[in-house]
């Protein structure tokens, strides 16, 4: 059977080959329920301008809405014979209300269309995935918490650097996911523009009104330049990119979560649930969720490069390719969505060893820099008292010696300027106190970052909702 299509008038119908190969109508089910709004609005407006009559404005909300109730309940269902979701809808309604369903595309082109259903469906989308990112944040402050007597080393290059605290290091990974969802409601300005109305490039000469059709929408205005409506894909490259950055956050945390459950390390141990046993090795436990999470994100930074490579080679204005940017940015918003919950639920159900973190943190001299800047209290520059610590270190390796355990006769032999009191600044857990500078390892450090963090997560938890509350609101009005 030849498809069915909206412009067969001109070139005739497509045979089946080069209907499979075009159709969207696959990707394009997440859009169905924002075309439909979208059409809702349009017909609004049509009828307010009187471009369609009142009467035929009334029977095709009335159609509409019948198919969106069909569509929810599973009753219809986009059907791959037809190009994409704005030719089944329509097609949809010719079928339910006869020739009246011809008038709702007057003043529109598939062209906008398609840009503001994608707007509308990514609009959402960002909002579910900041809420998401809000949920971990909250369960790593949470944590930070109550892991502010563990301590635990802190690293550079993998090898240990200066002791931390677990807290203090759940905070590092707060802030930068505090940064995606700023990043993604930053994008959300610039997703929230209508396009619609702007026809197929050039506008059109019915007396439509654009700015109604935006606020029925809930967008915060119409966007200035038709051309630019209609080729603009800005909005969803940069939304993969904010789910790249979000990605790579979050394989990062998976990454050390993997590491650190090793028995070499054995910092942490996931709950049971978040792992797997092997087929054929009993004893395993693998820790399949944090690995998937780090599979799963490469595919999303995979989206951002299509994306990209998609539009590059584009001139002005819409050209199919770009019906390939759906494929791509469901397929990424999705995934970090729920890469976000999976590692949510992970990290509330993880448990510390602590006693395991700190016996790391006493090996491997963390304490060395503490001893330099001791001497450098003491008068001796820096660079010198650099020197004195590396052959105080190199002295412990060969006696098989920590720094603090040394005696003070053997200490004397790197400097005469080290007294008795330099054994109440290297034990471990003072190393961690005495870094207090803003933004250091302290409690009371962390406990400012704990505090500044969770002031910035309410505030956009409320952001979100009251987005959330504005979408909703035109919701209502559309649908009735
Ligand atoms: N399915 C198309 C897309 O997703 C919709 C726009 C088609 N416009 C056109 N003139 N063929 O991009």
């Amino acid at each position: 059977m030849a498809g069915k299509v909206l412009w067969s008038s001109r070139s005739g119908d497509m045979d089946d080959s080069m209907l499979r190969f075009t159709s969207s109508a696959d990707t394009d089910k997440e859009l169905a329920f924002y075309d439909i709004m979208g059409s809702l609005a349009h017909v609004m407006m049509l009828g307010e301008r009187k471009i369609i009559s009142q009467d035929d404005v009334l029977v095709i909300i009335d159609g509409l809405r019948t198919i969106l109730s069909r569509l929810r309940s599973g009753e219809s269902e986009l059907d791959r014979e037809f190009e994409d979701v704005h030719t089944n809808i329509e097609v949809m309604l010719t079928d339910l209300i006869g020739p009246a369903g011809g008038k709702l595309h007057t003043g529109r082109s598939r062209n906008d269309q398609v840009s503001t259903d994608l707007r509308m469906y990514l609009r959402d989308a960002v909002l579910e995935a900041v809420s998401r990112i809000n949920d971990l944040i909250r369960i790593l402050t949470d944590t930070a918490q109550n892991s502010q007597n563990i301590i635990m080393p802190g690293f550079t290059h993998m090898q240990h650097a200066q002791p931390v605290t677990a807290a203090h290091h759940m905070m590092a990974h707060a802030f930068k996911l505090g940064r995606d969802a700023d990043r993604f409601m930053d994008a959300y300005e610039r997703i929230n523009v209508c396009p619609l109305g702007a026809g197929a490039v050039a506008g059109t000469t019915f007396p439509i009104d654009r700015k109604m059709t935006s606020d029925l929408l809930g967008f915060r205005r119409p966007m200035e330049n038709s051309m630019d409506c209609v080729s603009d894909r800005d909005f969803v490259i940069e939304t993969a990119f904010c789910a790249s950055m979000l990605s790579v956050h979050l394989s990062s945390m998976a990454e050390e979560l993997v590491i650190w459950s090793t028995p070499e390390f054995g910092f942490i141990e996931m709950d049971d649930k978040h792992t797997t046993g092997s087929s054929m090795l009993p004893q395993k436990r693998n820790p399949d969720a944090a690995e998937l999470i780090r599979g799963r994100t490469g595919g999303v930074i995979g989206d951002l490069v299509s994306l990209l490579t998609m539009m590059k080679g584009l001139p002005l204005t819409y050209n199919r390719d770009m019906q390939e940017d759906k494929r791509s940015i469901i397929h990424s918003i999705s995934t970090v969505i729920q890469c976000t919950a999976m590692m949510s639920c992970i990290m509330n159900a993880v448990r510390f060893n602590s006693d395991r973190m700190l016996s790391s943190a006493l090996e491997g001299y963390m304490n060395a820099v503490d001893l330099a800047d001791y001497l450098v209290n003491k008068g001796m520059p820096f660079r010198e008292a650099h020197n004195a610590v590396a052959s105080a270190v190199r002295y412990c390796i060969l006696e098989k010696k920590e720094l603090d355990k040394l005696k003070l006769s053997e200490m004397k032999g790197f400097s005469d300027l080290i007294e008795e009191d330099v054994f109440s600044i290297l034990p471990i857990d003072v190393c961690v106190e005495r870094r207090n500078s803003f933004g250091g390892t302290s409690q009371q450090n962390t406990a400012v970052q704990i505090f500044e963090s969770i002031n910035s997560l309410i505030e956009r938890e409320e952001r979100v909702r009251l987005e959330m509350s504005l979408i909703d609101g035109c919701w209502k009005e559309l649908t009735g």
